[in-house]
């Protein structure tokens, strides 16, 4: 049974200078293992007669439990060292790389409209997408049973009088009731219509609305701001033309068309075989939207124009189809 003791004494000091988990290894095969030396003592006992045996055995099968408690012991504390000691860390594996977004084109024409703006002295303001007939029709002098409530495919909210916002023309009268001219502003968002999806039609897409008001604001004005606009947009000179419309919040109403980039005027599928893609909808302020908006009409005067981000997101970036920017599709977005 000296054997025994001198064994422990042996396993107890080796376990100290155990460094990692391999020697550790080494250690249990040495002591624990098959050929071990605590298993061959094990064995051996089993010959041995009875008084014997028991006793031996009894001893034998305490130094066992010594020892692999005291493996446990070290493994605990091994592991726990590896996960925080610096050294054991390889530095020379190559770091994971975690895959980052961007900006949707979207979002990232919609914040350079803003640039442009801001820079010509607009401030950007926000409305709701849920309206009210009130802000959505009539309030734009779109009274209720007008012909022309038929060109926005309005989309209802069920068992209510609220719509999903079919233009941002609503945040005309939203803002225009709260602030006092002179003022300049463009409402960027988004816009929802009951339409037939296609190439270049969504049922939702984004608008930016575009309200200036003041006491000599003129057609003039505007045909300024929107040439400086799109030059700052696409820089370079983009040729555009404007038209005779009719909008009933606007007298009177145009239309600004440009040529279309993606097939330099030659006629494409975007612009409908035209060679023009229409960008603007515009006009001066109908009286009765500023009376709405409880302004006097003999007083202020200003232009309105609402135009579409999908759009001059297709022209920049010569897209195709509108359906792409919804389509969350990664081989799409990642070229933006
Ligand atoms: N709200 C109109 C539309 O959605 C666009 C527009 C805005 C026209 C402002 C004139 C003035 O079609």
């Amino acid at each position: 049974m000296q054997n025994l003791r001198l064994l422990k004494k042996q396993a107890q000091k080796e376990i100290e200078k155990v460094r990692d988990l391999k020697e550790l290894d080494g250690f249990f095969r040495k002591y624990l293992g098959k050929k071990g030396e605590v298993t061959q003592i094990l064995s051996k006992i089993k010959i041995l007669k009875k008084e014997k045996r028991v006793k031996a055995g009894k001893e034998a099968n305490l130094l066992k439990n010594f020892i692999k408690q005291r493996i446990e012991m070290k493994k605990t504390h091994l592991i726990n060292v590896s996960a925080k000691d610096p050294e054991v860390i390889d530095i020379t594996v190559p770091g994971k790389r975690f895959p980052t977004g961007h900006l949707h084109p979207l979002t990232q024409i919609q914040r350079k409209v803003e640039e442009i703006f801001q820079s010509m002295g607009f401030s950007v303001v926000d409305g709701p997408h849920i309206e009210t007939e009130w802000y959505n029709f009539d309030a734009l002098n779109i009274p209720k049973d007008h012909p022309a409530r038929d060109a926005w495919n309005t989309l209802w909210l069920k068992n209510s009088k609220l719509l999903l916002r079919t233009h941002t023309s609503p945040v005309q009268i939203r803002y225009m009731e709260k602030n006092n001219p002179p003022l300049r502003i463009i409402v960027p968002g988004r816009v929802f219509r009951r339409e037939a999806t296609d190439v270049s039609h969504e049922v939702n897409f984004y608008q930016i609305e575009g309200l200036m008001v003041g006491k000599n604001i003129s057609v003039a004005n505007f045909k300024a701001i929107i040439q400086g606009f799109f030059q700052k947009f696409f820089q370079k000179d983009v040729s555009i033309r404007m038209r005779t419309s009719y909008f009933p919040f606007t007298e009177p109403s145009f239309e600004i068309d440009m040529s279309c980039l993606n097939c330099q005027g030659k006629r494409c599928s975007v612009c409908s075989q035209s060679g023009w893609l229409e960008m603007i909808g515009a006009g001066m302020v109908h009286p009765n939207v500023l009376k709405a908006s409880g302004l006097n009409p003999k007083n202020w005067q200003g232009f309105a124009f609402g135009m579409s981000l999908d759009r001059l997101a297709m022209m920049k970036y010569k897209i195709n189809d509108i359906r792409l920017l919804y389509s969350g599709d990664l081989r799409f977005l990642n070229q933006f």
